[in-house]
């Protein structure tokens, strides 16, 4: 048998252990690991010594800013900087404009996608205010639901006990996952400066949206999903209910890695919700994830915006930081320095996800599942926003010394990215809309 292509002498992590094999990739999938020697032929050869063979990350947190703010990201940039990133799929959050509460705009999201398109990319809805006129044809084609209780997607949207449960009741009946956005503050709370802002959105009204929602929760069997944790007692109330196998949570690398006494905040180039908190919180999220499992993945939320907007002053500059490429860098740094375990890396970054979305073909590095693959070779380099492909080029990392760069990205089967450059076009690799299944 000749299959398409063989990654020849790689390293892949086995059960913890780095060993050296080549991974046999045909018509999408990975066909076989074989050990050297042993491999079928192959129409074409990846020599992968010294390098590591991973499963591609799958970022289920992403705000690709189509359809009408493509000046500040759109579905081309933004996936070529999943690709560079090392990011195989990711999933767009439903906060664009206009925002995801209708089939005709996901309709025109999935189109944009498709043609755009180096990666694979799944979508999530909006909840309109009105329930009933949800449109039950978009399940099909999208992931979980996405709210935002301070900053509704519809106008005088009221997260009470009520909105919530209905809210759940609707995830409950499609099977999908009800993420949220854990903030209790109000869409006419403003700042008058900074430590006002950081009241404003504190650990207590995190922990409050949680609570709220943990409590209209106890009479459904939904699944609810706490996007980026940001403070220790969030964990700390998410590991008292996790035995509910309905509890899901995730971080992002910067509320692990950065905290807010780190910058001066003098404009928005460390400015996001939640906002960066206390060192202790951040080593205690660390800790959530990787010892305690508290928390199931890592996610970027890349939220892109104008060098404009975020070099303003703080109190106006906007919220949200690029992350697509530096979560592999970031998070494989923890792996090589010995802080974070291949299995927990594997989790958190590529199964856990996987498995939260329902999306059972992805997210290993084994026979039958999609070869969304990227190669990685261990390597010291500092972040520099300029580099990034996404257009989003303000980080708080920059300069940050890492030890791990993505050489090349595989997308179903297809060679996307390789040394620093496109190889193919957009449209050709990968799946739009992802799906459950
Ligand atoms: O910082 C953020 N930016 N937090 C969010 O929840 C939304 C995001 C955005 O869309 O810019
Ligand atoms: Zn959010
Ligand atoms: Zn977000």
């Amino acid at each position: 048998m000749t299959v398409d292509l063989v990654l020849k002498d790689g390293i892949v992590v086995v059960r913890d252990r780095e060993t050296v094999l080549s991974v046999s990739i045909d018509r999408g999938k990975i066909e076989g690991i074989y050990k050297h020697g042993e491999e079928p032929e192959s129409r074409k050869i990846i020599d992968s010594r010294g390098l590591y063979i991973l499963p591609g990350l799958i970022d289920m947190h992403v705000h690709l800013r189509d359809l009408d703010q493509c000046e500040k990201e759109d579905y081309e940039t933004g996936t070529m900087a999943a690709a560079a990133g090392g990011v195989t799929t990711v999933v767009d959050m439903p906060n664009s404009n206009p925002p995801v509460l209708s089939r005709k705009v996901l309709d025109r999201k999935i189109e944009s996608a498709s043609a755009k398109r180096y990666v694979n990319v799944g979508f999530y809805a909006g909840i309109p205010k009105s329930i009933p006129i949800f449109e039950r044809s978009i399940v099909p084609n999208i992931l979980g639901f996405k709210v935002y209780p301070h900053s509704p997607l519809t106008k005088g949207t009221e997260y009470t006990k009520k909105r919530i449960k209905d809210c759940l009741e609707l995830a409950k009946e499609n099977d999908l996952p009800l993420l949220f956005h854990p903030d209790s503050s109000k869409k006419d709370d403003i700042a008058d400066d900074q430590e006002e802002f950081f009241s404003i959105h504190s650990c207590e009204s995190e922990v409050s949206s949680l609570q709220a929602f943990l409590d209209a929760k106890v009479e459904y069997e939904a699944r609810m999903h706490v996007c980026h944790v940001s403070c220790a007692a969030t964990a700390r109330l998410i590991l008292k209910h996790r035995a509910e196998h309905t509890l899901t949570a995730e971080v992002t690398p910067h509320h692990m890695f950065l905290s807010g006494g780190d910058f001066a905040h003098d404009n928005g180039v460390a400015k996001m919700l939640p906002p960066l908190r206390s060192p202790y919180d951040s080593k205690m999220l660390s800790q959530a994830l990787c010892q305690q499992c508290a928390i199931d993945c890592v996610a970027s939320d890349h939220a892109p915006h104008k060098e404009s907007e975020k070099l303003a002053p703080f109190l106006e500059a906007a919220s949200g930081i690029p992350g697509l490429e530096t979560t592999l860098p970031l998070m494989l740094t923890e792996v090589f320095e010995g802080r974070l375990m291949w299995v927990d890396y594997l989790r958190c970054c590529c199964s856990g996800p996987a498995t939260i979305l329902g999306i059972s073909n992805k997210g290993i590095l084994a026979e039958g599942y999609d070869a969304d693959i990227v190669l990685v070779r261990k390597e010291e380099w500092q972040i520099k926003g300029a580099h990034f492909f996404s257009r989003a080029k303000i980080t708080p990392f920059e300069g940050r010394r890492v030890l791990a760069r993505p050489i090349t990205t595989i997308v179903g089967g297809e060679i996307v990215y390789s040394n620093g450059r496109f190889v193919i076009g957009p449209g050709i690799a990968g799946r739009v809309p992802v799906r459950k299944g």
